[in-house]
């Protein structure tokens, strides 16, 4: 029988587990930063996470107004609300409840992501990854997915995939494509009592975010309890379980880009010399 096929599976096992910290952001939105906090900086491609949850507009009026990114990708996804995104540009438009958009920076663009309610809950996240040299100061883009579009995987045991990146084992391929860092971005719901696998390459970084419930990866004997990201060490798939309750959590991966990087509050680049040049394009107006 030829090496390949006789290859083993190494399941991925929970290697690190955090609830993240309370951060502000913005003009004073208040969010739990999980990923780019002191504690966990960076799982590289993965530069950045932030989850944001709250029903008090007090902690998220304020918004995000105008600010520069160059160098990365932003992925915002909201569980709940609406948020306006307008750029220098020309750009503008609103994502809305179970909406995605993927804005690559590129060499740069001034942006604001402002709530557009008063009131109400406003529940999603952010999420940066990096993009390799060649392509920090590649043409600005967007790929915007409403809820509807973007691909569902049904199970037969009842859960449901939502496929924002990259393809499930069961063959549903997602809305947005990146081929330098291959992402995979999933937004699983399972039933209590079923098994979830998917296979995750050897080159990429892999975390879970658990929304609700609690969940279980592989045979370990602790869980990932709700609000914390559990960080898989190496292999080429991961298999999860929902306990006596349903459990919904993200699945998110990236190939690593093995490169340096020089990183400074919106520019991620990856040398201090870029950066420079990054603060001096920005305040000339060169974005
Ligand atoms: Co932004």
């Amino acid at each position: 029988m030829p090496a390949e096929t006789a290859a083993r599976r190494i399941s991925r096992k929970l290697a690190g587990l955090t609830p993240g910290i309370p951060a502000s952001d913005g003009a004073g939105v208040r969010l739990t930063r999980i990923i780019g906090s002191p504690q966990l900086n960076m799982l590289d491609p993965l530069l950045l996470l932030d989850c944001f949850e709250s029903d008090d507009p007090d902690d998220y009026i304020a918004g995000f107004p105008s600010h520069p990114h160059r160098g990365f990708e932003t992925v915002t996804y909201l569980l709940e609300g609406r948020m306006r995104h307008k750029d220098n540009a020309g750009h503008e438009g609103v994502i809305e409840t179970g909406g995605v958009q993927w804005m690559t920076a590129g060499r740069g663009i001034v942006h604001s992501e402002m709530p557009e309610q008063a009131q109400g809950l406003l529940r999603g996240f952010q999420l940066w990854i990096n993009l390799p040299a060649a392509e920090k100061m590649s043409a600005p883009g967007y790929q915007e997915f409403t809820a509807s579009e973007i691909p569902i995987e049904q199970r037969e045991d009842g859960g449901v995939v939502r496929v924002i990146a990259g393809r499930t084992d069961g063959g549903v391929s997602g809305a947005a494509r990146r081929p330098s860092t291959d992402p995979l971005y999933l937004d699983v719901e399972l039933p209590a009592g079923t098994v979830f696998g998917q296979g995750l390459p050897q080159t990429h970084a892999a975390v879970l975010f658990v929304i609700d419930g609690e969940l279980r990866i592989g045979d370990e004997a602790r869980a990932v309890p709700r609000r914390h990201l559990g960080i898989l060490g190496p292999g080429d798939r991961v298999v999860v379980s929902a306990g006596d309750a349903a459990v919904r959590f993200l699945l998110i991966a990236g190939r690593r880009l093995n490169e340096p990087v020089a990183r400074h509050g919106p520019f991620v680049m990856n040398t201090q010399a870029e950066i420079i040049q990054a603060f001096d394009d920005y305040r000339s107006n060169r974005f």
